[in-house]
């Protein structure tokens, strides 16, 4: 078992002290808060709390750190984990810009140390369900893809709402979506145009609307919103033999497949002051409907391979090239908003 020890007990770093006291391939051996408040909630759950961060960076039987505080610290606290001789999970977003990124993957190369980032949304049902969607072809090649995630509690008033900590709802949400978009889409990225919106917050962006264009034609559209009372449907899909949608991240995937794209005729419907044939549903003549099996999911998976990538026994699941290309569209898309322009780009 490897004993791994967090840093920073806030929101996360609770969730993931949590996580590794259920886990079967690690133990936690304690954790590290800069507020004695949050050290004191750590001891009332029978945690044990190191003295500072030195001190749990100097024990020699903590083999592993988890980093999970505010997104500007990300950096210094991880190279400082690994040049201890720790390997590393960072939270997302690994940090705030590529080069600061590319400092990060220097210094767990030069320490021979693993670092990985908790892209704990790979492991999302509703992710999985579109993958395999794709994966399997039952529904004919890929078009493109819409991920959204809507609320309507506006962006939290703590460090998210800085832009010196790196808030922002492109660093908090943006990160996970396009994880699991460049997951399903597999071609490199010719173009990205991005706008932001700033409802309750004028500093960072509240949310964004994000289009990818990858080479050979696909596209991705990607959106985060914090001030929408109703939510539109979390994935869409469009591929050359059919639809899939899920509405809400609770429930299964809906697909239509087609299963002939002639019909012989077509009954027009009337619609508002009008009729049409063009915008009239199919029915089962040409469309098979079904629900996609709900994926089986479990968190402790990241754990479990990340354990087994330290003993050098598989490859992370969350690989340095895929948390570098993630931070490279965020960046590329800040841009886009700041400059009102679309970015060319090959990513
Ligand atoms: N993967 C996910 O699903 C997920 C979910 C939420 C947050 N996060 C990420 O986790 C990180 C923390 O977010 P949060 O919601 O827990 O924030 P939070 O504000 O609830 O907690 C952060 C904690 O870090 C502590 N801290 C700050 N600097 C420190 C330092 N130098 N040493 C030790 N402790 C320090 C703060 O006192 C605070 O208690 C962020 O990077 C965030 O993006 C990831």
């Amino acid at each position: 078992m490897n004993r791994i020890a967090v840093i920073g007990y806030g929101g996360q770093g609770a969730w993931h002290c949590k996580q590794l006291l259920g886990s079967d391939v690690a133990t936690l051996a304690g954790t590290y808060d800069i507020r004695e408040v949050r050290c004191d909630a750590a001891r009332e759950s029978g945690i044990f709390v190191y003295e500072s961060n030195d001190a749990l960076l100097a024990d020699p039987t903590v083999d592993a750190v988890v980093i999970a505080t505010p997104n500007d610290s990300h950096e210094e606290l991880v190279i400082r984990a690994l040049r201890a001789g720790k390997h590393v999970i960072c939270e997302k977003p690994v940090e705030m810009s590529v080069a600061s990124f590319d400092r990060m993957a220097e210094a767990a190369r030069e320490a021979g140390r693993l670092l990985t980032v908790h892209q704990n949304r790979r492991w999302d049902v509703d992710f999985l369900a579109m993958k395999a969607i794709v994966e399997s072809g039952e529904i004919g090649d890929l078009i493109d893809i819409e991920s959204r995630i809507h609320g309507s509690r506006g962006i939290p008033s703590d460090w998210r709402c800085t832009k010196e900590q790196g808030g922002g709802m492109m660093l908090d949400w943006g990160v996970h979506l396009i994880d699991q978009v460049l997951q399903i889409v597999g071609a490199p990225i010719e173009k990205i145009w991005c706008t932001t919106s700033h409802i309750t917050n004028s500093e960072v962006d509240d949310g964004f609307k994000l289009e990818i264009y990858f080479e050979g034609g696909k596209s991705a559209h990607v959106e985060v919103a914090t001030y929408n009372f109703l939510a539109m449907p979390r994935f869409y899909l469009r591929c050359k033999n059919g639809s899939a949608l899920i509405e809400d991240w609770r429930k299964n995937a809906k697909v239509a497949r087609l299963t002939a794209w002639c019909e012989k005729d077509v009954t027009p419907v009337q619609n508002a002051a009008g009729i049409t044939k063009t915008m009239a549903p199919r029915d089962h003549l040409t469309l098979d409907t079904y629900e996609a099996p709900r994926p089986a999911s479990d968190v402790h998976d990241f754990y479990r391979n990340f354990c087994r990538a330290i003993a050098g026994k598989e490859e992370p699941i969350v690989g340095l090239s895929e948390v570098r290309r993630v931070m490279q569209v965020m960046e590329a898309a800040l841009a886009s908003a700041e400059s009102g322009q679309p970015v060319c780009t090959r990513i």
